[in-house]
């Protein structure tokens, strides 16, 4: 474990943090010294998770957490202020890909891509400035994971696209207003990371353009200068560099994790 004096102590809350790029935060934020309250909407990987990151010797909890419903993200968020006191570090993560052709879209499917991905961001940042007490200190981290799709479109991704330039968006807005205040606003970009969902990801294109997962992901892998997908501890090293003091100049910004992909 990371020896960290600064951070001991520090509550962080992470959603979606049972797989991929909210795991690998949760591990390293807990590494850093933070007490990490995680959730999820699966309870059984929920109680998972924090049994093994226990074992590791991690100061880690969660609950069960479903970002789309208000009366899920209240009890969340009070969970970990009873269970740890209040919220120093959110780290917006849950989150779901979704689209196709767009004429074709159903608006359930647009609607849920919305919600899950952008008015829970809201949603989770409000609670937490309030029930979670971040608003009366003069200290705190609120960091989205949003996409390079925050900034450009991807093609046959217009509900995903859309829901994350809102959380860039919102991410500007919140990080200007907050600014004199200690709170520190950023999002997260990152480009393609190895993670269940970026399976899923390349097995829909694969089923739309009629081709192999393996065929995807060569034609992925080849528009990424870099010439790999990211790694979920990779993206997850920036949250924690924007989690500590030193980052308490940088706000109001959207950085790219992604191999070179993103050049804006
Ligand atoms: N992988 C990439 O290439 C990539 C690239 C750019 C941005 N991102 C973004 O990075 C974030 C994490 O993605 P990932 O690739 O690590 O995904 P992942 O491996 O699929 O993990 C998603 C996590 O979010 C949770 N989750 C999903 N819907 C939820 C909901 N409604 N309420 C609470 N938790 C929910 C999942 O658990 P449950 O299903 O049990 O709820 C899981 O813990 C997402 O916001 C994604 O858009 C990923």
């Amino acid at each position: 474990m990371t020896e960290n004096t600064q951070e001991n102590g520090r509550l962080a809350l992470v959603s979606g943090g049972t797989s991929g790029i909210g795991l690998a935060s949760v591990r390293l934020l807990a590494e850093q010294g933070h007490r990490v309250f995680l959730g999820a909407r699966d309870a059984d990987r929920v109680a998972a998770t924090v049994k093994e990151l226990t074992a590791e010797g991690l100061d880690v909890d969660g609950t069960v957490l479903d970002v789309r419903e208000d009366a899920s993200v209240r009890a969340f968020v009070q969970a970990a202020v009873d269970r740890f006191g209040t919220v120093d570090v959110l780290v917006n993560n849950a989150g779901r890909s979704g689209g196709g052709v767009t004429a074709d879209i159903p608006f359930e499917l647009w609607a849920d891509v919305i919600e899950t991905n952008l008015t829970s961001v809201f949603r989770m940042t409000k609670e937490v400035l309030n029930a979670g007490g971040m608003r009366a200190k003069s200290r705190g981290r609120i960091i989205n994971i949003a996409s390079t799709a925050g900034k450009q479109g991807v093609v046959l991704g217009a509900p995903y696209s859309a829901s994350k330039h809102g959380v860039v968006g919102f991410t500007k807005a919140l990080g200007n207003e907050l600014a004199p205040t200690g709170i520190t606003v950023n999002a997260v970009c990152p480009g393609y990371v190895e993670t269940p969902m970026a399976q899923r990801v390349r097995q829909g294109y694969a089923d739309a353009y009629d081709t192999s997962e393996a065929a995807i992901l060569e034609k992925f892998q080849a528009k990424i200068p870099l010439g790999r997908y990211s790694t979920p501890e990779e993206v997850a090293g920036l949250v924690g560099y924007l989690a500590s003091d030193t980052a308490a100049s940088l706000t109001s910004q959207a950085l790219n994790v992604c191999g070179g992909l993103g050049n804006f």
